[in-house]
């Protein structure tokens, strides 16, 4: 009975090329079904010394073991007996297959490569060639910011991420900035036809994979589990978990009933919990071999974590209480380079939340008489907008500037930044 977790040391892996290289990696695997022949410059490493009696691993020591090991590989002989990699100035030979054996046996193996899809073609083709890209010049982690947007999207270059809620709305926004700043992005959602649609689109127009759609409930800890167990198998790892999944009910306090509380409540706060929680044992595996990367808890909040909301109270509730949780996981992930924030948008008119013909709360205050003297959507819209100093909704344009901040600054952790056009300000 075996019970070695070898997706996981897929993610031990990544880590090992991200420390070496300062730059993103994919890596994918395949445990062995028939006898195959180890292609020669394959990385070899023996895993035996990090079982535990029980037969499961001990990450700590496998992680020691393949820093040892490529160390190794790099600078002198591999373990196999692979003549060592040339490494200059600006050139390094990697290797691009990790062969993992078991007291000898071989067990997996691993591909490596820069993107999903030429990582996919080297396992197809079982194309083991040492890595010779060239390092790119500067590093991601010691980016010096541009003057504008393009510039800052360097820094989620072939970065994979993933967006919970990703099918509509702002995580849409998210999903699709994040592909076209050449990240690989996992579509997360309930709604999985939307996620599937979104995802052809993106792939169909970038012509490479940049998006996939993964269905999840993230109120649920088994399937957000199931969630990061695909992201491990596909691509070996991550750099960003954005939470952008939420949800609205609003209804008076004297007369919500517990199970509408509830469920905000399951969605918006503990479905943060779940995602961060888990986005966070990931991260931790990765950065057992990966210590100086930086990675991004980033939940998508609201201007209504920031102040009350009249009629709204579950919302505006978990929308605070998930600011506790952002500085709390703050202050406990840093020590394994895991920075975790928050973006607090204004109202975002012009998505389907407000704007939606049917359902949208335009349509629903413009029934319900909320605004006073309302006639038709536009004077509700009106009526919203002139509340904003800056006299305008919140776009995913003005999110994504605040998430490529997040990301670009290493020296920020447990923040909640607000994109409101002014409605919020400093307390
Ligand atoms: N729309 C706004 O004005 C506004 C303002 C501030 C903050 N926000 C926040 O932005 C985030 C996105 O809001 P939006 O307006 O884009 O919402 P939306 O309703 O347009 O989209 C939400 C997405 O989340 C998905 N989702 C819902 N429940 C889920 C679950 N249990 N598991 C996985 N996916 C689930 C939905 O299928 C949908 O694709 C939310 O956290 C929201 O609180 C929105």
């Amino acid at each position: 009975m075996e019970l070695i977790d070898y997706a996981g040391i897929a993610t031990i892996i990544r880590g090992l090329w991200i420390n070496t290289s300062v730059y993103p990696w994919v890596v994918m695997y395949s445990l062995l079904e028939q006898a195959e022949e180890i292609p020669p410059d394959a990385f070899i490493v023996d895993i035996v010394a990090a079982l535990r009696n029980d037969h499961t691993i001990d990450e700590d020591i496998a992680a020691k073991i393949f820093r040892e090991a490529y160390t190794a590989w790099k600078f002198e002989i591999a373990p196999g007996g692979v003549e060592a990699a040339v490494k200059t100035e600006t050139m390094r030979k990697q290797p691009s297959c990790v062969v993992v054996k078991n007291n000898d046996e071989i067990k997996a193996f691993y591909w490596i490569d820069r993107n999903l899809d030429s990582v996919g073609k080297r396992m197809k083709e079982k194309n083991a060639s040492l890595l010779e890209e060239k390092l790119p010049h500067a590093s991601i982690m010691n980016y010096v910011p541009g003057v504008n947007a393009a510039h800052r999207a360097e820094v989620v270059k072939n970065k994979i991420a993933l967006v919970t809620g990703g099918a509509q709305g702002f995580g849409k926004e998210i999903v699709q900035s994040l592909a076209e700043s050449g990240a690989l992005v996992f579509i997360a959602d309930l709604n999985k036809e939307g996620a599937e649609k979104l995802a052809k689109t993106i792939n169909t127009a970038y012509k490479r994979t940049a998006a996939i759609p993964l269905e999840v409930d993230v109120s649920n800890e088994g399937s957000v589990q199931r969630l990061f167990e695909s992201v491990v198998e596909t691509a070996g790892g991550l750099d960003i978990c954005i939470s952008n999944a939420g949800v609205v009910k609003a209804g008076s306090v004297l007369e919500q009933n517990l199970d509408d509380f509830k469920f905000v409540t399951d969605v918006n706060y503990t479905g943060f919990f779940l995602v961060a929680k888990h986005a966070a044992l990931l991260f931790r595996r990765q950065h057992r071999t990966a210590p100086a990367w930086k990675t991004d808890i980033i939940q998508i909040n609201s201007k209504s974590g920031l102040e009350g909301s009249n009629k709204n109270s579950a919302y505006s509730g978990g929308k605070f209480g998930s600011l506790g949780l952002v500085a709390s996981f703050a202050l406990e992930l840093v020590e394994y380079n895991i920075k975790v924030n928050a973006v607090c948008p204004g109202n975002f008119f012009d998505g389907p939340l407000w704007s939606d013909p049917e359902q949208g709360l335009f349509v629903q205050y413009l029934k319900t008489g909320k605004v006073p003297g309302a006639k038709q959507i536009a004077d509700v819209k009106a009526y919203y907008e002139a509340k904003i100093p800056m006299k305008r909704g919140c776009t995913g344009v003005d999110v994504m500037w605040a998430i490529y901040y997040i990301i670009e600054q290493a020296y920020e952790t447990g923040q909640a930044v607000p994109v409101t056009g002014g409605q919020v300000m400093l307390h």
